[in-house]
């Protein structure tokens, strides 16, 4: 079933979403395999595929890039790009330009941003552009220093109202869906309840409408990983295994063997005739 933004908004309440992020071509071919309904292009892409120590330095074209190619591997599900710092924060008319250009260049179907009440025309007018936008609150990566650090959000009365807030008035600004993260599990539950558009989780909570993970940390390819992660597979250790057989097998010269070697007819004879 071809997964979109009408498909999301009717899960609510029905089944639970699953999504993952992608960056590239290949692990994007392989979700599209699966029963995953939505791949995000996230600007973690500055820390998990570019070794930056935080998401600041991301710019618009290594979304473009990154989007563009998951969206030539991707058919089935919804393709989701995050609009990075800065892309949307000096002005509503660069805000829908780049969100544009994340939609004409990048080939997302809808566009991700961070942020609550200082970003409601940002997200009202690309709403108006006809671009889907999915809102994102709790501990928002983007926001890293003004929070002291990757910090979990919402743990006061007040700070967990805030966030409260923040959430209807994105929905009443015409989000289709929200990422909640790095929150407490029952806030998690609180704004799921009180929202009517999905809400997807990542560290907040079992009763978000859907869950989202970064697919490295998903699959154990990080080295250390936040509480909120649960490692369904242990690529690292694969992967490592894989690296340590490859080198030995050319100390063995048991690779390359026979199978792995392009002949011709005559072939004794062609060479003998070299200068
Ligand atoms: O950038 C990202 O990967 C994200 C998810 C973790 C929600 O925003």
């Amino acid at each position: 079933m071809k997964n979109t933004v009408a498909t999301f908004r009717q899960a609510k309440g029905q089944t639970s979403l699953s999504m993952i992020t992608a960056y590239d071509y290949s692990i994007a071919k392989i979700a599209e395999q699966s029963d995953i309904n939505g791949i995000l292009v996230g600007d973690s892409l500055g820390m998990v595929m570019l070794g930056y120590q935080d998401t600041l330095r991301v710019t618009l074209e290594d979304m473009i890039s990154s989007c563009a190619a998951v969206a030539r591997a991707v058919h089935e599900k919804l393709l989701v790009c995050d609009m990075p710092f800065m892309s949307y924060h000096t002005g509503v008319h660069t805000a829908v330009k780049n969100a544009g250009r994340l939609v004409q260049e990048g080939l997302a179907q809808a566009v991700k941003l961070e942020g609550g009440c200082e970003f409601l025309s940002e997200v009202a007018a690309i709403v108006r552009a006809q671009i889907p936008v999915m809102g994102h609150l709790g501990l928002t990566p983007q926001s890293v220093n003004a929070f002291g650090g990757f910090k979990v959000q919402g743990k006061s009365v007040e700070a967990a109202q805030k966030i409260l807030d923040s959430a209807r008035a994105l929905q009443d600004a015409g989000i289709f869906a929200i990422v909640l993260e790095g929150i407490p599990a029952l806030l998690g539950e609180k704004i799921t309840q009180e929202l009517e558009v999905p809400t997807i989780g990542i560290g907040a909570g079992s009763m978000c409408d859907g869950q989202i993970l970064v697919w490295q940390d998903m699959l154990g390819l990080t080295e250390r990983q936040p509480k909120f992660v649960k490692p369904f597979a242990n690529l690292r250790e694969t992967i490592l295994h894989a690296f340590k057989d490859y080198t030995q097998s050319l100390q063995d010269h048991t690779f390359p063997s026979a199978e792995h070697c392009y002949t011709v007819e005559n072939e004794a004879e062609i060479i003998a005739q070299l200068k």
